[in-house]
């Protein structure tokens, strides 16, 4: 199968040199052009499958560049384009899109996080399926859900510091989706203002597309991105009734998400009403997140029931047991013989470390990844990535 092929259109030599090693070592093949003109006849003659623009380039700038491209694609085609920017120019980045750019990176950009937008903006434009580097499938993202057994368990806590995790340290988009609709917290964990779209915006979008959604997105500084529950609790109403009456409003929302990341995690309400066993049905995985005590046992049990009522796989549920090493009375073994099965994942119990972070509204895996609690998660953060990797299609990584 062809590599896929990506134009780096740029007059720096050395980002050139830079982009060229990085993008040959993934397998992608590269053409170079050294200026905006050279760029715009090489997007005709080489046919690539993506190209990376720079901006401030002899001859024909890159936003010029970027019109004259899309001006010339015949109908239906529309070739994926990432802008290189500059640092925190919000101005330049507007433009970009503007012009018809797909994406921006802000230079200098981590060879890593450039190869995790080259994948995504692929796999989303469809160029990917089928045809990205050394011939691997790109799949969708997958959607993962975080369900309490009980309130004030850590769900959000978890959600949060393992997303963040997954897109610091493994390089995987990560989107949080807040479904906590009436009490939703992740502003206060993020310290985020109250003016910012949310999920119902999104739900009742009736022309949703990845672009529209993007906008309703909010970029948190520690990488993960987020969209938020609704600021009162009576938006939380609108969220239900436009779901029971239109499902498919909630699927094509999640499988948005899923064509922009490589995981979508969804921080749940303990409920089991219409919208969240509809979000069971959807996930890939879900992991309920417990701690060792009896009332959470109990909850547990009718947990798993319930999903094995409803037909799930086995390894579709798993047990996420965190202050796993809290004095409760039950340690591990007994809350396994209770359940009848293993509890999969453990995250330790420091509750100084999670009380400061929600205080200051800086997540631990942010400020502090290589504490003890935030090594806990990160190391849920990577079983699980190998879980996915394993047990689902191959990511596009
Ligand atoms: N591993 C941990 N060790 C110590 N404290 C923790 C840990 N995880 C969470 N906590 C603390 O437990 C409290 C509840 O956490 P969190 O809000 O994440 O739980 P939740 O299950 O989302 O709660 P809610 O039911 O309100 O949504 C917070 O004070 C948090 O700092
Ligand atoms: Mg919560």
């Amino acid at each position: 199968m062809a590599a896929t092929k990506v134009l780096v259109i740029d007059d720096d030599l050395n980002i050139q040199r830079v982009l060229v090693f990085t993008l040959k070592q993934e397998g992608f093949e590269v053409v170079v052009a050294s200026d905006g003109e050279a760029g715009v006849e090489m997007a005709r003659s080489a046919a690539p499958d993506l190209i990376l623009m720079d901006v401030a380039m002899p001859k024909l700038d890159g936003y010029v560049a970027t019109h004259k491209i899309r001006a010339a694609e015949p109908a239906g085609k529309r070739v994926p384009i990432i802008m290189l920017t500059s640092e925190g120019d919000v101005e330049q980045r507007v433009r970009g899109l503007r012009a018809g750019a797909d994406d921006d990176i802000v230079k200098p950009f981590h060879p890593l996080e450039l190869i995790a937008r080259i994948r995504a903006l692929l796999a989303r434009s469809g160029v990917g399926a089928g045809a990205t580097a050394g011939g691997a499938q790109t799949t969708l993202g997958r959607l993962c859900l975080f369900y309490p057994a009980k309130g004030g368990v850590g769900t959000t806590t978890i959600a949060i510091n393992t997303g963040i995790a997954l897109a610091r340290e493994l390089n995987r988009r990560t989107l949080l989706v807040d479904a906590n609709l009436q009490f939703g917290d992740l502003r206060v964990f993020l310290d985020l203002g109250l003016d910012t779209a949310s999920i119902v915006n999104a739900l009742t979008e009736p022309d949703l597309d990845t672009e529209l959604l993007r906008n309703l997105i909010v970029r948190h500084h520690s990488g993960l991105d987020l969209l938020l529950a609704p600021t009162s609790p009576e938006a939380a109403d609108i969220v239900v009734e436009r779901t029971r009456s239109d499902p498919a409003s909630l699927t094509h929302l999640l499988s948005l998400a899923r064509r922009l990341y490589d995981y979508t995690f969804v921080d749940m309400a303990k409920t089991i009403d219409d919208f969240n066993l509809q979000l069971f049905d959807e996930a890939d995985l879900i992991f309920v997140v417990m701690t060792a005590d009896l009332s959470c046992l109990k909850n547990v049990q009718l947990v798993l029931r319930t999903m094995d009522n409803l037909g799930y796989q086995r390894a579709k549920v798993n047990l996420v047991l965190n202050r796993a090493n809290a004095y409760t009375g039950i340690n591990v073994k007994n809350a396994e013989s209770v359940l009848g099965r293993s509890i999969n994942y453990h995250v330790i119990n420091e509750y100084r470390a999670a009380i400061s972070a929600l205080n200051s509204g800086e997540p631990f895996m942010s400020s502090r990844p290589d504490g003890p609690l935030g090594r806990s998660v990160s190391e849920f953060a990577r079983e699980m990535d190998k879980l996915t990797a394993a047990e689902l299609a191959p990511a596009a990584r």
